[in-house]
């Protein structure tokens, strides 16, 4: 690491000194490596017949600052007992999580970090406000007013300042999921990790999220989320982690993957008077498609090359076969 940066300064500064009011920084742009995680291994106890069973396999993948990273897989791949695993709220059997430039999870990393539980649980009875001044106060050293600042501006990110003073019991799932969110970067975290931040909200309500996602990454922290909207991951997010059954399937950027996964194949032909297109994943399913096509009377009238869509690719790749 080089020079101490802001960061140092906020650690340094007594008990309610001053918190520099903008993103934390970098210390001077030397370090990379925001999240390392190697051999991740996790096993359960499960079953009727109580039974230990491999949930994590044994993979790795690394965040880099200023980076947003789609984690995706099937039901039950392992994504949330990876996250869990992360923040040490899971023991790992085996392994190496480092984070900041190779450092271990301490007090110190875990301030730097922000959570986003794919079922958090809300103080129903709070207002909005009274939630955000809750873990507000739990996770930065905040003055009262600067406090109160934060908080108005993360409403007006998410679009709930008309909602400030209702309670989160009146709150619709879409809104819960945005105050959420706003609580895992009240207090600028390097690392953000959202486990499915946007199931629960409108197109409106994703797009924002989407901004927001994009404003702090741009700001320098890397963000993680799990999603099972591949349109949205694949707009936002350049880089993927993909797991199928606890092991990793892919890492890396997603334009790459989709490079790797080929084009699809759409024919379009006339049967029994009707103009009808056809999709087909790969060019040999294509060839048996048209085959079938032409034995049933059919006339074939175009056949095009379609780049495939991250969905198709990772429904090809993390629930059926595999990466070709
Ligand atoms: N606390 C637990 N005890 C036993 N098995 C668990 C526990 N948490 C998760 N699992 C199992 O671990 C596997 C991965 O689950 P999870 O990480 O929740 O997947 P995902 O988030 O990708 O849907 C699943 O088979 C699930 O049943
Ligand atoms: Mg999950």
């Amino acid at each position: 690491m080089g020079e101490p940066g802001p960061l140092a300064f906020f650690l340094a500064s007594p008990k309610g000194g001053r918190y520099p009011f903008q993103w934390v920084k970098f210390a001077s742009g030397d370090f990379m490596s925001i999240l390392r995680v190697e051999n991740l291994e996790k096993s359960y106890v499960k079953g009727f017949v109580p039974k230990k069973q491999k949930v994590l396999k044994g993979f790795s993948f690394h965040l880099e600052r200023g980076s947003i990273t789609g984690f995706l897989g099937a039901n039950g791949a392992g994504k949330t007992t990876t996250m869990k695993c992360v923040l040490g709220l899971a023991q790992i059997d085996s392994g190496e999580v480092l984070f900041f430039d190779n450092q271990p999870l301490s007090l110190e990393v875990k301030n730097r970090i922000g959570f986003l539980p794919e079922r958090p649980y809300f103080y129903e009875y709070l207002t909005g406000e009274e939630f955000l001044t809750f873990y507000g106060q739990l996770s930065t050293k905040l003055s009262r007013q600067d406090l109160k600042s934060r908080i108005t501006q993360l409403l007006q990110l998410v679009d709930l300042s008309a909602a400030r003073t209702k309670r989160l019991r009146d709150y619709s799932k879409g809104m819960l999921q945005k105050i959420g969110f706003a609580q895992a970067i009240i207090h600028r975290p390097d690392l953000v990790i959202l486990d499915e931040p946007v199931s629960g909200l409108d197109p409106d309500g994703r797009l924002a999220l989407s901004e927001l996602i994009k404003q702090i990454a741009k700001e320098g922290a890397a963000v993680f989320f799990s999603s099972h909207l591949m349109h949205d991951t694949e707009k936002l997010c350049e880089n993927l982690v993909i797991l199928k059954q606890g092991a990793l399937m892919y890492q890396g950027r997603t334009d790459q993957f989709l490079e790797q996964m080929g084009v699809s194949v759409e024919v379009t032909a006339f049967l029994s008077g009707q103009k009808k297109t056809f999709a087909a994943l790969a060019s040999s399913d294509a060839q048996n498609l048209i085959r079938d096509l032409v034995a049933q009377g059919a006339q074939v009238a175009e056949v095009k090359q379609v780049r495939k869509s991250l969905e198709e690719a990772f429904v090809e790749t993390a629930l059926r076969g595999g990466a070709r």
